[in-house]
């Protein structure tokens, strides 16, 4: 894998250089190191290797396309906005979500952090800085959730192409933005310190962290504004990341979480004790208060308190992803993508998506309830938005919710594998049985396993197969250009619902990652 990093990046660089049309790399060379020329020549092993390998650059590519200034998708956008699709119509996703830019951006920012020093990652950079200032400006947009005074207007879920607000009827507030964008930022404020050590204490550093944090109040520097924001407004209700439903969830309050803690972290970098205490006391009681969205008696974590609905969701995925503390922190993760509440969660998804939707109909395994495999995931059980509009049969598998599957597996496996340690609780034993059930192997509970036990082999081969059997079915679905719109259709399995949905790409780059982490 380490070998294939660079191959990947050149690809990347490749492409990049054709989109934005910037001269051609001297330096490319450098990437391609000799051992690397000959791994590009030898063939390579299985043809979803293959494929992840294409569709990777093709990805990047096209979530970039939908960045401006630069993207071929968005010439007309304003500067720094990551739009959510270029469809205008049918349906007209051609806005920025201030959830969706923030998440999408959160892998450019991985992707800089990998080597800042890379003609991608100086490109990269300017976006970022693009970015940042256009969330300012945003943030100081009058709009129908607020304004900046009280800091209600950044509760606006969505804005125009050009940065206008957008007035029409819409789910709103929502709380996840600010605690997303925060989260993204300081991820890009920590990267940027690590690859330019000297700036913290030179005649520049105030120029380039100043507006990202500053301790002064009120808080117009753009990571302090949506700390205050998510610290003064996260035990109010509001909409949930699918825009649907006024309420408290389990997403928002993860990704919120994650937020108030790291900002606590930052603050006292900055020498904002007082905020730094605030922070953490609000992140102390929202940590408790995260307790009430695990249902002991339905077996799993649900999306939204009080709620009609049964609780299962894709956002219990994305937020234990999400919420997972920065490679900059040292927090205890809670809910954590390898946590038995969260797999128990994502095995019962699993088993409602696979006999919901025609397409994942599995003759092999039937209706056996004991069974984990790799099916095309939706956004949750009762969902009737087809992609264009409500169609009472019910909803599709989403690409980024399969992607989400995947992460989770694959970074469950990478947790076993460098914790040498796994125990079997009464909670979690559900997952593990499932997991194991093509085999003869039966996990234990109140056991512990280790590198020396077959079984602990076997999870993490299991993890890491299941894993791909998701990403396999976003292989089957997605178009012969390597588009991923936001759903594929239950019984046809044709993409549908906005094409080129830069959300798809980003999560689809996340899974990706974590399986080269393994
Ligand atoms: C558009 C929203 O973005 C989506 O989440 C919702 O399901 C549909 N409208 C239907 O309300
Ligand atoms: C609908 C999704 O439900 C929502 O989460 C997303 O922000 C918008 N589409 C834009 O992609």
């Amino acid at each position: 894998m380490a070998l294939l990093v660079p191959f990947v990046l050149v690809a990347y660089v490749a492409l990049y250089a054709v989109a934005f049309s910037i001269p051609p790399l001297h330096s490319l060379p450098n990437f391609l190191g000799a051992e690397n020329a000959q791994d590009a020549q030898k063939p390579l092993q299985n043809p979803l290797d293959a494929w992840i390998q294409r569709e990777e650059s093709i990805a990047l590519d096209n979530l970039l396309a939908n960045v401006a200034p630069g993207g071929r998708n968005v010439r007309d956008a304003v500067k720094g906005s990551v739009i959510a699709s270029p469809s205008r119509q049918h349906p007209n996703y051609f806005y920025q979500w201030v959830r969706d830019a923030a998440i999408t951006t959160s892998t450019l920012v991985n992707l800089y952090a990998d080597d800042p020093s890379s003609q991608l990652s100086a490109n990269l950079s300017d976006i970022l800085d693009d970015y940042a200032r256009l969330q300012y400006r945003i943030q100081h947009t009058k709009n129908p959730s607020g304004s900046f005074d009280d800091l209600s207007g950044l509760g606006e879920p969505k804005f125009e192409a050009d940065g206008s607000p957008f007035v029409g009827s819409w789910g709103r507030p929502q709380r996840d933005g600010p605690a997303l964008r925060a989260i993204t930022l300081m991820e890009y404020l920590r990267a940027y310190n690590a690859s330019h050590p000297y700036m913290w204490t030179s005649d520049g550093a105030d120029s380039w962290f100043k507006p990202l944090y500053d301790a002064s109040m009120p808080s117009h520097s753009i990571i302090k504004a949506d700390l205050e924001y998510v610290s003064h407004y996260w035990n109010q209700t509001g909409f949930d990341l699918w825009e649907e439903v006024d309420g408290l969830h389990f997403f928002t309050a993860m990704v919120q979480l994650r937020a108030l803690r790291e900002g606590a972290d930052l603050a006292l970098a900055f020498n904002d004790t007082g905020a730094a205490e605030w922070y953490s006391k609000q992140a102390t009681l929202l940590k408790k208060f995260l307790q009430l969205f695990w249902d002991a008696r339905r077996g799993h974590l649900i999306e939204t308190l009080n709620s009609h609905r049964g609780g299962l969701d894709c956002a219990l995925l994305l937020g234990s992803l999400h919420g997972y503390p920065s490679l900059y922190a040292d927090h205890a993760p809670i809910y954590s993508p390898y946590s038995d509440e969260v797999l128990v969660s994502l095995l019962a998804l699993v088993q409602d998506q696979r006999t919901r939707f025609p397409i994942n109909a599995a003759p092999s395994s039937e209706d056996d309830e004991t069974v984990l495999e790799g099916v095309g995931i939706g956004r949750y059980p009762e969902d009737v938005y087809d992609g264009y509009g409500t169609d009472q049969r019910g909803g599709n598998p989403w690409f980024l919710c399969t992607a989400s599957a995947a992460e989770v597996l694959y970074r469950t496996a990478s947790e076993l594998t460098s914790s040498s340690n796994l125990t079997i609780t009464a909670t979690g034993l559900p997952f593990y049985e499932a997991l194991l059930s093509s085999s003869s192997l039966q996990p234990e509970v109140d056991e512990t396993y280790g590198p020396s036990d077959t079984i602990f082999h076997s999870i993490i081969d299991r993890l890491r197969s299941i894993g791909d059997e998701f990403i396999e079915v976003i292989k089957i679905h997605t178009d012969a250009k390597g588009s991923l719109s936001e759903q594929f259709d239950r019984v046809t399995g044709y993409e549908r619902g906005a094409n080129d949905l830069t959300w798809s790409y980003g999560a689809f780059l996340q899974a990706i990652r974590a399986r080269k982490g393994l």
